[in-house]
């Protein structure tokens, strides 16, 4: 069943969604040569813990890893897809990319949202990479109305990023966010004629997460049993939004 919030409900998510935007922005100004993604854990955390709230990926149970997620933020570097975890010695250098993705809980509503950085100068082909990310996550915002269906989203995502050459990772989707992290619908970045295609309704809200490799899609888990990362080493981005769906169009939780 696909949850629908009230206007009380998307208030208090909205408050969830600008804090972990405030937490992202805060970081897009650290990241650079030199800082480690724990540095860029500790300022997070200490953020989410200021603000009042908990961190929604600390502790959190994921069942194909079989076992709790020990960081605030996810921090998958290069190859890496999702699920990078932070530590002090993965200094960033000149040329990476890293996503940074965090969620929290705020009076009992989650917010979650992930971008993708440059780390000071990367190839033509890497910048490419992000902006194409970025774009695909923007036209499937637009397609969060009421009466599009499910597939609009996905399809939207899908074509802007096969047709730019790159491709779209199966094994990991976006999804419904509320009063859990992880809601009904599953939301691929590819349609999947398989899968139930819902109308979208108002008062949904759906957290849009493309992931995108330079290569080829296939992903495999680190012996961490968490890093997932593109099989093949391309350089993979990441950028997520919570998304709302009122009478008036999308309603993007996680920016002002
Ligand atoms: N944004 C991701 C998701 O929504 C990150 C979750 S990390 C986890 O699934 F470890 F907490 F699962
Ligand atoms: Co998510």
């Amino acid at each position: 069943m696909i949850v629908r919030k009230t206007a009380a409900e998307l208030e208090k998510m909205r408050q969830s969604g600008l804090l972990v935007w405030t937490i992202l922005e805060e970081l897009r100004k650290l990241v650079r040569e030199g800082i480690t993604t724990q540095d860029l854990e500790a300022v997070a955390e200490k953020m989410i813990r200021d603000a009042g709230a908990r961190p929604a990926f600390k502790g959190y149970y994921v069942p194909a890893a079989g076992a709790k997620y020990p960081f605030v933020l996810c921090t998958s570097v290069n190859q890496e897809i999702v699920h990078g975890m932070p530590s002090a010695k993965r200094v960033l250098k000149n040329g990476d990319i890293v996503s940074i993705d965090t969620g929290v809980e705020m009076n009992g509503y989650y917010g979650d949202s992930a971008i993708t950085l440059p780390v000071g100068e990367v190839k033509p082909e890497t910048v490419r990479l992000i902006e194409v990310t970025a774009r695909a996550l923007e036209l499937a915002i637009e397609k969060a109305r009421p009466g599009n269906r499910l597939s609009d989203i996905c399809g939207a995502v899908q074509e802007h990023v096969e047709s730019n050459g790159f491709s779209v990772v199966r094994e990991y989707v976006g999804h419904g966010i509320g009063t859990q992290l992880h809601e009904e619908p599953q939301i691929p970045n590819y349609v999947d004629r398989k899968s139930e295609n819902p109308r979208l309704k108002e008062g949904m809200v759906l957290a849009i997460e493309p992931m995108v490799n330079a290569g080829r899609p296939e992903s495999q888990v680190l012996p961490d049993h968490w890093t997932a990362v593109a099989k093949d080493g391309s350089y993979s981005a990441h950028f997520e939004h919570c998304v709302a769906v009122t009478a008036n169009g999308p309603w993007v939780l996680t920016r002002p």
